[in-house]
């Protein structure tokens, strides 16, 4: 990266337009780097054009709609490894959602200048633990004999946050209260079904991800109220709207409430939501 002349907006939104996935991690890890550091700083006033629609994407993965992604029957090593790429492509897209908010949202009405610069400190630090979280994996594919871009993928995670590129309010009730709340629900299950086949490594690596993800379900907690607060919504009721407009179907059962409880999530937001097979509102 050409980091010499760069604030650090301009890094986070160089990670976005990076197509290369370990280039792309590895400019995540310079940004929070730069951060810690203080070497760098946001601008002000913040640029009034924000980052294109959707960031930059590598040739590979091969893009396919959602349900056409190779089955992960973990007894196999291909299982295994049709279950890690699916994860390291999650973690990838996790790294773009991260720099999104940051560059998206930082000069958000909500923020005051001291707010501004804890939301921006507190999505950089996300982002990195993305990056982090992909280098594992993608390194792990590796161990294994492949590689993240060898499987197709689809580009359900990206598509879900896209649509709320408008609202604050809505990309944290969708991004890390959808989306990545729905990783702690599912994530346990992976651990022990890795560990009954015999893949402890590959287990660890997701109980390091599972462990971090709780830590993004907060931090979108913390944030989300903040939003209806300066906006004067209940933030549950607010949730529940948002939710509704945002993703349809509803959420789906069963939760990880001892996780969700750890994030400062309470079931008063989602358990209304669950999905019952008949439309929500
Ligand atoms: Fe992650
Ligand atoms: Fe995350």
């Amino acid at each position: 990266m050409n980091g010499q002349a760069a604030d650090l907006r301009e890094m986070a939104l160089a990670v976005l337009q990076t197509p290369d996935p370990r280039a792309k991690a590895a400019a995540a890890r310079a940004v929070c780097r730069s951060l810690a550091d203080g070497d760098r700083s946001w601008p002000s006033p913040w640029p009034a054009a924000g980052p294109a629609e959707n960031p930059a994407r590598p040739e590979r993965p091969q893009r396919v709609p959602p349900g056409k992604t190779p089955r992960r029957r973990l007894g196999s090593l291909e299982g295994r490894i049709a279950l890690l790429h699916a994860i390291a492509h999650i973690e990838f897209n996790a790294i773009d959602l991260a720099f999104d908010m940051a560059v998206r949202f930082g000069a958000d009405p909500a923020l005051d200048e001291a707010k501004r610069l804890d939301f921006l400190s507190d999505w950089i630090h996300v982002g990195d633990d993305e990056a982090r979280h992909f280098g594992l994996i993608a390194d792990r594919l590796e161990a294994l004999g492949s590689a993240y871009g060898e499987l197709p993928a689809h580009d359900g995670l990206w598509d879900a946050a896209r649509t709320t590129r408008h609202d604050l309010a809505a990309r944290l009730a969708i991004a890390p209260l959808v989306l990545e709340a729905r990783g702690l629900d599912v994530t346990p299950g992976m651990i022990d079904r890795l560990n009954s086949a015999g893949d402890t490594i590959s287990a660890g690596i997701l109980k390091i991800i599972y462990t971090d993800e709780i830590g993004h379900v907060a931090t979108g907690m913390r944030w989300f109220k903040h939003v209806c607060n300066i906006a004067g919504d209940a933030p549950e009721a607010r949730y529940h709207s948002l939710v509704q407009q945002y993703y349809q179907g509803g959420l789906k059962p069963p939760f990880n409430t001892d996780a969700r409880d750890q994030a400062c999530f309470p079931a008063d937001y989602y358990l209304p939501l669950a999905a019952t097979g008949a439309p929500l509102a």
